[in-house]
């Protein structure tokens, strides 16, 4: 962060209680509820015919992604932009990262730039806390390998907020890779939080071993998860992360399919209108036929919407625990 105390255009009248993002696990309930209500605000702005505002217009945020992604990175570029901040975009192909220059001297090197905010996304578990503890900057966890995706579960409990009304007391439903899965962990910190009932659903070998350590539902059958549930978030097959041939936890796509996936049939066996979500990027026809993943009770898209306003209140929330003077 650059050392000199920096020029606020507006700051907010309540504070997060962390100075970084690295995971759902640290924040609180309140914490939660404030990056809603003021995503709230965001949302108001985004509906505008000019969708920007001057809040971060003195801050410098680096985008640092060494793994692949279109919704976050092209969701928390959106962000800064209509909050007005000056934005670097790093991405670890063609960079220095392969002359084997370290992480930290890669993001110190940037920081030396004038660089307030950097949001990374990294294969490695811990990779955000790291960082955290070793520059001068906040940092914003864009998911760290198998670890956590926070601004990830903190649109998706939005989104559920917006299409239920509540969160506090809602069943939701978490199917399939979650042994691979940030989304899951950060998912079920975030809803439990919030006060809601969550069940995990997938095969043995894609559950974690410490899943009974995680204060959730357990269930192998689909079809009695489902009608247990009112959202359900249908999570991406990680076939990156698998080993072997890509599918070395299960025998076939097509087999997972049939067991763990949602189609048109499955879904209006249910008996009843429940909510389905997905992270992306969708596999279609495996976790998800194009049916329902484009039903009239998706909500896939608004999820991709709601991104871009929970990560404009996450950036301006932690860009208010920067020094800064009011102008
Ligand atoms: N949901 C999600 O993180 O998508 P990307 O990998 O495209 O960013």
């Amino acid at each position: 962060m650059s050392a000199t105390t920096k020029s606020a255009t507006s700051v907010p009248s309540e504070q997060l209680s962390t100075e970084h993002l690295l995971g759902i696990k640290d924040l609180t309930a309140g914490d939660i509820d404030l990056i809603f209500r003021t995503a709230d605000g965001f949302k108001e702005v985004l509906n505008r015919p000019i969708k920007k505002v001057p809040s971060l217009r003195d801050i410098t945020i680096a985008n640092l992604f060494f793994e692949s992604s279109t919704r976050t990175r092209v969701s928390f570029e959106l962000a800064e932009k209509r909050l007005s901040a000056d934005v670097v975009n790093f991405s670890s192909s063609g960079s220095s990262v392969s002359k084997g220059e370290t992480l930290v001297d890669t993001v110190n090197n940037i920081l030396a730039m004038k660089v307030d905010m950097v949001v990374m996304r990294h294969p490695d578990p811990g990779a955000a806390m790291f960082l955290s503890r070793h520059v001068d900057a906040r940092i914003v966890n864009a998911c760290d390998g198998t670890h956590e995706h926070p601004t990830q579960a903190l649109l998706d409990a939005y989104s559920i907020r917006e299409k239920l009304g509540k969160v506090k007391g809602v069943k939701v439903l978490i199917v399939g890779d979650i042994l691979h899965s940030r989304v899951a962990l950060s998912n079920i910190f975030c809803l439990q939080k919030l006060g809601a009932e969550v069940m995990l659903c997938g095969p043995t070998t894609l559950m974690p071993r410490y899943v009974a350590s995680l204060g959730v539902k357990v269930e192998h059958d689909l079809d009695k998860a489902l009608r247990w549930c009112d959202v359900a978030n249908m999570l991406r097959i990680q076939l990156e992360r698998q080993g072997g041939d890509g599918i070395a936890n299960f025998p076939s796509l097509r087999e997972y399919a049939m067991l763990y996936g949602l189609d048109l049939e499955r879904y209006n066996r249910i008996g009843k209108n429940i909510v389905v979500m997905h992270p992306g990027p969708i596999n279609r026809g495996v976790e998800v036929t194009s049916q329902v993943a484009d039903h009239a009770n998706s909500i896939i898209l608004d999820q991709v919407e709601n991104g871009v306003a929970i990560r404009m209140a996450v950036l301006y929330l932690l860009a208010a625990r920067i020094p800064r003077t009011a102008v």
